[in-house]
């Protein structure tokens, strides 16, 4: 997997150059180039290559992910949302460029990233980049991604228009298993794969998404700053629903290790040594029972 993270950095690094005006540039590269997990261009690029494509051809498809999830990341940091001062180890991007341009470097990472796509991906079929491109914008929108913070930053004052155990389910499937869902769902579409692996795909991806989230919200309440790189204990302190604040600890873990298991029981048939790995790392750090 290091191998592939660095091929990945090297790649991202190249794609977005500093022009003039500099500012928005170097803004939009602190972020994305600190060192992140690579989680979802990795998870693209070995989705596409389990299925039979070549990897260099979803390249430019896989940093566009890591782009629009770094947008999500810079927009969630800022004073507006989740008001939080460090991101992958470092000051967020609004400490360090302002917020006005935190906010513009995030537009640009979401803009740039379907530009990217189709600037880049030679190796694919026109027929392929559209469809990529269809869903992008799906599942970054209002109909994804969005939908799932604004329904997670509304859940802060317990206006709730569903039950809580609804709520949450919403925000986690939107704010972040739609992400994991656009890289292997790129992944497949870049390797003409059938409509029902694709599927297949999707349903190993929302329940990653869900496992991953729910991570997330345990380590929030069980880890440090120094482990996560981020405030750790924010989503208590701000009112957040989480699986921690609405079902407790102990099952909110039990919950996490379920999705786990329908997970590795998805992906096994596929050999991947790094879905593995990801898999593995993760349940690692929260134990069996
Ligand atoms: C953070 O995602 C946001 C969530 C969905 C919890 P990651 O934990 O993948 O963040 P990086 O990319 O490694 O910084
Ligand atoms: C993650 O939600 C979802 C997005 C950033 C889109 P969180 O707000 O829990 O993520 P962290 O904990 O700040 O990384
Ligand atoms: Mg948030
Ligand atoms: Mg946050
Ligand atoms: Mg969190």
């Amino acid at each position: 997997m290091k191998e592939l993270i660095n091929l990945i950095d090297k790649h991202l690094d190249e794609y977005l150059q500093i022009v003039y005006p500099e500012d928005i540039f170097k803004a939009m590269k602190y972020t994305l180039m600190l060192p992140g997990k690579r989680l979802r261009p990795v998870m693209c690029l070995e989705t596409a290559r389990v299925l039979g494509a070549d990897i260099n051809n979803v390249m430019p498809a896989a940093c566009a992910l890591e782009m629009l999830h770094v947008q999500s990341l810079i927009h969630d940091d800022l004073p507006c949302m989740d008001n939080d001062d460090f991101r992958r180890g470092k000051p967020s991007n609004h400490k360090v460029f302002g917020e006005a341009n935190a906010v513009l470097a995030g537009d640009a990472l979401l803009t740039f990233a379907p530009q990217l796509i189709i600037e880049k991906s030679n190796g694919l079929t026109a027929e392929q980049v559209l469809r990529i491109l269809h869903e992008y914008t799906k599942f970054a929108g209002a109909y994804g991604l969005i939908a799932g913070q604004v329904v997670d930053i509304e859940s802060e004052g317990g206006k709730l228009v569903k039950t809580p155990e609804e709520t949450l389910d919403f925000i986690h499937l939107n704010k972040t298993a739609v992400l994991f869902r656009l890289a292997v769902r790129i992944g497949a579409i870049a390797a003409n794969a059938d409509e029902d692996v694709i599927e297949e795909f999707d349903d190993f991806a929302k329940k990653f998404g869900l496992a991953f989230q729910i991570y997330d919200d345990i380590m929030d309440e069980i880890s440090s700053f120094e482990e996560l790189g981020k405030t750790a204990g924010k989503d208590k302190n701000s009112g957040k629903l989480t699986y921690v604040s609405l079902y407790g600890l102990e099952e909110a873990e039990n919950k996490f290790r379920c999705h786990i298991k329908e997970c590795y029981g998805i992906i096994d048939k596929y050999k991947s040594d790094i879905f593995k790995e990801i898999l593995d790392k993760l349940s690692q750090r929260i134990g069996s029972k």
